[in-house]
């Protein structure tokens, strides 16, 4: 008699999962209509076709049986504020108003380990409902904050990166810090939490108006100093932002160089917005290994601006999605697809469903320089994985049964889904979230 090995599982359903970019490879998706995917030991050992895969099996192994919905790589989410998760809809005409009245005063509240250590159990809740296993996060400039977070995901065994923010003027007193003293913080926190179990830290000035000189010099050493952490930022986001840094900033050739003479331009450099960039800045992109997190729900809320798909390909820069609640009003990546959907739209770009569930899962990867990590099913990669339900709702059940090809069936669920088409999400191949009912 076998016994099946107990360190792996395997699961059969519809698999989806990518290997280039479907804007400039064709056959970019790896799609098995009846596949398992098979994961020992929290890594993925193989995806493919069910018939071809299934010989193989031993028979004793209990197959977990998703047939009807799709496992996909668990969303990449490359630009949000777990200390916003309470103030997301607060209604504000505009950025810098939305800062001032809602932002400041709710992260005062984070020196408290207490509040900050409730919200982000919430918050990481709340993400994996959503179906989001690894996220870009800012913290506030408490190191209360960093470590509650990064407790919180180590003890989920979550893939996150995440900082304190870095902010020395033009903030409230109860916010500011110094130049010295929060690049000396930051670089405790990395020794502390850096590449420990999953975390990683994300070095995070706010953006440029909030830091002086002197503080972005100190951050460009500490991000040279530490060149596998991430850096994590705004730029050029809003119209009155981006005329307030030409004041404060009046030798830049842009608001993207500002950060650029400062040495903050790199791989594992996440960029959130880009919205007001021109070719240049564009093109300095791709070439420095920086990255585009593209957040659209937010970029509408607040009237910020729309995205320019069409310049930042032709640059050829990394791209990826992000919701940045609580600017962003939903933590759902399909909800974040729903409205880059329009974007692109009105800006006279056409966004394929199958473009943006890749810069959902590998395309984010890519951004972050954690290919064969996450973000796909190859051999080795950690199993960060989904199980998404086209019959969530009857109006996505009615939709989805008239579906006749893949294309039709994504976009389906990204502009119709939500947190219920997440019926399980699973990280390193542990279930950590199950939908109520299934
Ligand atoms: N620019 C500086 N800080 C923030 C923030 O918290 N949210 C957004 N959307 N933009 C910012
Ligand atoms: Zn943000």
């Amino acid at each position: 008699m076998s016994t099946a090995p107990h360190n792996v599982q395997a699961y059969r359903a519809s698999l989806l999962h990518f290997h280039a970019d479907p804007a400039f490879t064709s056959d970019a998706a790896h799609w098995h209509e009846d596949g398992l995917l098979l994961v020992e030991d929290g890594k993925v050992k193989a995806a493919g076709d069910y018939a071809a895969l299934a010989a193989s099996l031993d028979p004793a192994l209990a197959i977990h049986d998703y047939r009807g919905k799709v496992i996909m790589p668990g969303f990449i989410d490359t630009h949000l504020h777990f200390p916003q998760t309470d103030m997301i809809a607060s209604p504000a005409p505009g950025l810098l108003p939305w800062l001032e009245t809602y932002t400041f005063p709710t992260e005062r509240q984070f020196s408290d380990p207490e509040h900050a250590r409730e919200v982000a159990e919430f918050f990481l809740d709340q993400l994996l409902r959503c179906g989001t296993t690894t996220a870009m996060v800012y913290c506030t400039v408490h190191r209360e904050s960093v470590d509650a977070f990064f407790e919180a995901s180590q003890a989920r065994n979550l893939r996150m990166a995440a900082g304190k923010i870095l902010m020395d003027r033009h903030c409230p007193d109860f916010l500011c810090d110094t130049a010295e003293g929060g690049v000396r913080d930051s670089e405790a926190l990395i020794r502390k939490w850096h590449n420990k179990g999953r975390n990683m830290y994300a070095i995070t000035p706010r953006f440029a108006p909030t830091s002086t000189e002197a503080q972005l010099r100190l951050t460009g050493e500490l991000a040279a100093a530490y060149p596998d952490t991430f850096i994590q930022t705004h730029v050029s986001e809003n119209p009155d932002e981006c005329a307030w840094v030409k004041t404060l900033y009046p030798k830049a050739r842009s608001y993207l160089d500002v950060y650029d003479s400062f040495g903050l331009m790199r791989p594992r450099a996440v960029y959130g917005h880009c919205i007001w960039l021109d070719k240049e800045d564009f093109a300095r992109m791709a070439e420095s290994g920086a990255a585009a997190a593209i957040c659209p729900t937010s970029n509408l809320f607040l009237g910020s601006g729309l995205f320019d798909f069409e310049q930042a390909d032709a640059a050829r820069v990394s791209l990826s999605l992000a919701t940045d609640v609580g600017a962003g009003t939903s933590f759902s990546m399909l909800q974040t697809m729903n409205e880059a959907y329009k974007v692109a739209r009105l800006k006279g770009s056409y966004l394929p469903a199958v473009r943006m569930f890749y810069l959902a899962t590998l395309g984010a990867a890519r951004s972050m320089q954690l290919e064969g990590t996450i973000g796909s099913f190859v051999p080795g990669a950690e199993a960060d994985f989904i199980v998404l339900d086209p019959q969530s709702t009857p109006l996505l059940a009615r939709r989805t049964e008239k579906c006749t090809n893949l294309e039709e069936l994504l976009f389906a669920l990204a502009l119709l889904g939500d947190d219920r088409a997440i019926a399980a999400t699973y990280a390193c191949g542990r279930q950590v979230h199950q939908r109520q009912g299934s």
